[in-house]
């Protein structure tokens, strides 16, 4: 493979540049403000899928932002990987934490510093130029499928939709998936399972406006103050989830499971040290790294509602909004733990006050086994690049269309992750290190040959 590794060599500087490029681009899925910019990214996507040598690749639109699909197939006898990946990112706010502008990516101290370098630009790059690098130097084993989306971050709603109604052209015999992360950069790990999402946005209405907080308050009860008291009843004392039934389905991990997954390296004190926690806080009898990724959990992300401009105004508001998610593991349906967070949700609101839920996107858990030729090719490709066997760890994070490719393509997936959890994904300041991206431009073309191999 070293012939392969000097081509790497040899082309870094393009590599990392055109990197650069997609990085300017700012594809943010979220916000229609953006949609040229997302479709111009697909745009790029395509052409450089097409420059690194696949046979053709296209896009194709969808009721949101377009999908980018391409493929190289040198021998239909011989074994599909279907590459996934996603160009879309989150919106970059707040942007006066960043320390340079989200989409002028900087590459300081062998980080590259934008939006949406880890997540997931960055990553499923990897496999664009690894395909290069393969075909430039005739060591491409099996055939290659190319699938990167532009609406991961907003629920990839219309690519479920689109994988549907294209079983055919996306069959393959596995999913590569690099938009996860490992332990560390010297301790190489592969993602065994993702948490499954459900998202949901609730109004608490009281009065039928905004009253004077003088006039009024003390006797009419204030709409903050009650969506404040009906999410802290939401965790017990214990750190349990309190809506009935949330926990029916959840798989309990044997302790046979629990030890193996504690096996990988965890330094607690380290983590809140770098996190600026002076203690931690979760479910009663799970360690943190459980709490992470094993273990449900219901989390506000984004609360407001009366006044948050300068200075002080007096007002007791008509209204409160948050917007809550719960992570849920395996065996728990988003459906399910959605109707039950309504159901208790309607159930707890005071008298004075009305409750409406409104579902946003979800997504089902995945699990991937270890004992898979494809698994066994992903870990040998890891421990002769990393010089490391790689730890299997579950993950916390949701990628809801793996689920759906074990449900509609029965297909597995390999969650092939060269990212770290300290890369800021969805936060200000953003980064990929420059290592990450070339260890993985290096181990993917070895994943491809020993999964071609071992498929013999
Ligand atoms: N790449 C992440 C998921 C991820 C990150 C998994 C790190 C494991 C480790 C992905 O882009 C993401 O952010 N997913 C969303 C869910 C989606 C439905 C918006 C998430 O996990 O919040
Ligand atoms: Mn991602
Ligand atoms: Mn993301």
């Amino acid at each position: 493979m070293t012939s392969l590794d000097s081509y790497i060599e040899s082309n870094k500087d393009r590599f990392l540049n055109e990197l650069l490029d997609l990085l300017r681009i700012p594809s943010v899925s979220a916000d229609p403000k953006y949609k040229a910019d997302v479709a111009r990214c697909a745009e790029a996507v395509r052409k450089n899928l097409e420059a690194a040598g696949v046979d053709f690749a296209e896009i194709c639109p969808t009721a949101g932002h377009p999908i980018v699909y391409g493929e190289k197939i040198i021998d239909p006898k011989l074994p599909t990987v279907l590459v996934y990946g996603h160009y879309d990112v989150q919106p970059p706010d707040p942007l006066d934490l960043w320390t340079s502008p989200p989409f002028e990516p900087v590459v300081k101290d062998g980080l590259i510093y934008a939006r949406g370098s880890a997540d997931d630009k960055g990553q499923f790059y990897m496999h664009v130029k690894a395909l290069e690098v393969m075909v430039k130097n005739n060591a491409l084993p099996c055939n290659v499928k190319f699938m990167i989306e532009g609406e991961e971050e907003v629920g990839s709603d219309n690519l479920g939709v689109f994988v549907v109604n294209n079983k055919a052209k996306l069959k393959a015999d596995v999913v590569l998936i690099s938009d996860t992360s490992m332990i560390a950069n010297d301790v190489p790990s592969i993602n065994t399972g993702l948490r499954g999402l459900s998202y949901v946005e609730v109004e608490v209405t009281g009065p039928n406006r905004d009253l004077h907080s003088g006039v009024y308050g003390g006797a009419v009860a204030n709409p903050i103050n009650t969506l404040c008291a009906m999410i802290a009843s939401l965790h017990d004392a214990d750190g349990r989830i309190t809506i009935p039934g949330f926990y029916d389905d959840v798989q309990e991990l044997s302790a046979a499971d629990r030890k193996a997954l504690a096996e990988a390296p965890f330094d607690e004190k380290e983590w809140m040290k770098e996190l600026g926690v002076a203690a931690v806080k979760g479910e009663k009898g799970y360690t943190s790294d459980e709490r992470c990724t094993i273990r449900p959990t219901l989390d506000v992300n984004g609360i407001w509602g009366g006044y948050i401009g300068e200075g002080a105004k007096t007002v007791l508001p008509g209204k409160a909004f948050a917007k809550i998610s719960m992570r849920l593991v395996p065996n728990q349906k988003s459906d399910r733990a959605t109707k039950l967070f309504k159901e208790h949700f309607e159930k707890i609101a005071p008298p004075y006050v009305k409750v409406v839920v409104r579902p946003h996107h979800g997504g089902e858990a995945a699990v991937t086994p270890t004992d898979s030729v494809a698994y066994k090719a992903a870990s040998k490709a890891m421990e002769e690049a990393f010089g490391k066997k790689p730890i299997p760890t579950r993950g916390g994070g949701s990628i809801p269309i793996v689920a759906l490719f074990e449900k509609e393509l029965g297909l597995k997936t390999i969650l092939f992750g060269f990212g770290l959890d300290s890369d800021n994904i969805h936060s200000p300041n953003e980064h990929y290190g420059v290592f990450n991206y070339f260890k993985g431009i290096q181990t993917i073309p070895r994943f491809f040959h020993h999964y071609a191999e071992m498929s013999k």
